[in-house]
């Protein structure tokens, strides 16, 4: 194992009717005056939106609102985000939404107390030293922000999609009710199930050796979504199955799986560029890539696919070579992502063969991956085993 330091100071407040302490948890983190961050609408529409508010007036919270933020969250409403704040003498950012909505909150909250512009630290160019803190009402499990020092933002001219990873982002309180989530479209939940197990996988392939603990905490977090995931798939107000895929995706992400361990991301990497491009859902561009990443990597470490193969997706190891047990198990997982209706070529998610060296310079810094570093003409190889499916 590694040394590492971990510090993952959010409050999660846990299960049904958890909203209506929005307004206690903003006073208790500090905050009197609220930028309420939302959506394209699916807060308005169920009223989740008005109980939020309804909370922050009742703990004497004044609040200015800001919604329209789209998936793949864009630069744009990030500045206008700044400016409300600025304007307004905002102290507090309250995200009621999934991942994009949490994330322009924190890119906002980088922003505010910034004299430059807030994409330098998106682009490299600056580190933020203080934030605007930031509490999140979760509506959707999936990308793991409500408890991640991540936000992704993607610039609205030029196509990049870059994120920025600094413990500043960790956000004050998450408030995750799994009732909230009953309202998702079918596809959206399999495309969180997806990234969660993503997030996981990400971790999971390692060179570090001695890492048994972890190792077995991240099995545990796929079997436990992979039981989740057709049942709350089949049955849109099951509680108890929500409930494990709401907390299975915050663990999933706030790295207590990663602690100790090199941890891989050429996927998320290269699927960012795949969201930029062709503005297709996060989950999607995962459930393309990651197979496609594993059929060309796997040969670097048998064992370690033969593993995930056995614990993961129990495959029959009789008369097989490691090699073929290590192949069945990158095929369960795409029949695992077949089952839940999310796509395996690139061709589903808009890309095409011809966009593949374009895609494959862009991903940042020119290389990426740490189980196996992967230069552009590797990451084309990835992506010509992504075309085929
Ligand atoms: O915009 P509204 O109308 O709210 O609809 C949203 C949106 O269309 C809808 N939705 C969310 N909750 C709902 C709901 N619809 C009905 N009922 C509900 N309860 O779902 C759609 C997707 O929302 P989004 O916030 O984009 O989903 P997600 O949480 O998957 O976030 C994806 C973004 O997070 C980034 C991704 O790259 C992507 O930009 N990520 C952020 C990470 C982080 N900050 O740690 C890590 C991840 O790897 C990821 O990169
Ligand atoms: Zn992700």
């Amino acid at each position: 194992m590694l040394n590492f330091e971990f510090c993952s100071p959010t409050k999660f407040v846990f299960g049904r009717g958890t909203q209506q302490e929005a307004g206690r948890l903003v006073r208790e983190a500090g905050g009197t005056r609220a930028l309420v961050v939302y959506g394209g609408g699916s807060v308005v529409r169920s009223g989740l939106l008005d109980q939020v508010l309804a909370s922050l007036d009742a703990a004497g919270v004044a609040h200015v609102e800001m919604g329209g933020v789209k998936p793949n969250p864009r630069s744009d409403l990030v500045y206008e985000g700044i400016r409300l704040c600025r304007e307004n003498g905002l102290d507090f950012l309250l995200a009621v939404g999934g991942g994009s909505v949490i994330d322009t909150a924190k890119a906002i909250g980088d922003g505010v107390p910034y004299d430059g512009d807030f994409w330098d630290f998106y682009s490299g160019k600056a580190v933020p030293k203080t934030a605007l803190p930031v509490g999140c009402v979760l509506t959707i499990p999936a990308a793991g922000s409500e408890g991640s020092n991540s936000a992704v933002i993607t610039q609205l001219d030029g196509n990049l999609k870059r994120g920025l990873n600094v413990e500043l982002h960790r956000p004050r309180f998450a408030i995750m009710n799994p009732e909230l989530t009953f309202t998702l479209p079918r596809y959206q939940l399999a495309c969180g199930i997806t990234d969660m197990m993503a997030h996981i996988m990400e971790r999971y392939f390692t060179n570090t050796p001695d890492v048994a603990l972890t190792d077995r905490l991240a099995e545990a977090l796929l079997l436990s979504i992979i039981d989740a995931a057709p049942v709350a798939l089949a049955n849109s107000t099951d509680y108890e199955s929500h409930a494990t895929l709401m907390w299975a995706g915050t663990l999933a992400h706030n790295n207590s799986v990663g602690v100790g361990r090199e941890q891989d991301w050429a996927s998320h990497r290269i699927g960012h560029e795949l969201s930029a491009k062709y503005d297709c859902a996060h989950g999607a561009s995962l459930s393309v890539l990651f197979p496609a990443w594993m059929k060309y990597t796997y040969k670097h470490d048998v064992a370690r696919f033969v593993r995930f193969a056995t614990a993961v997706w129990g495959v029959e190891t009789q008369g097989r070579s490691d090699e073929e047990i290590a192949l069945a198990g990158i095929d369960a997982l795409q029949s695992f992502f077949t089952s839940i209706g999310m796509p395996h070529t690139l061709a589903e998610v808009g890309g095409c063969e011809a966009d593949i060296p374009t895609l494959a310079r862009s991903v940042v810094d020119g290389k990426t991956g740490h189980f196996v570093e992967l230069y552009p003409p590797q990451i084309e190889d990835v992506l010509r085993i992504a075309a085929k499916g």
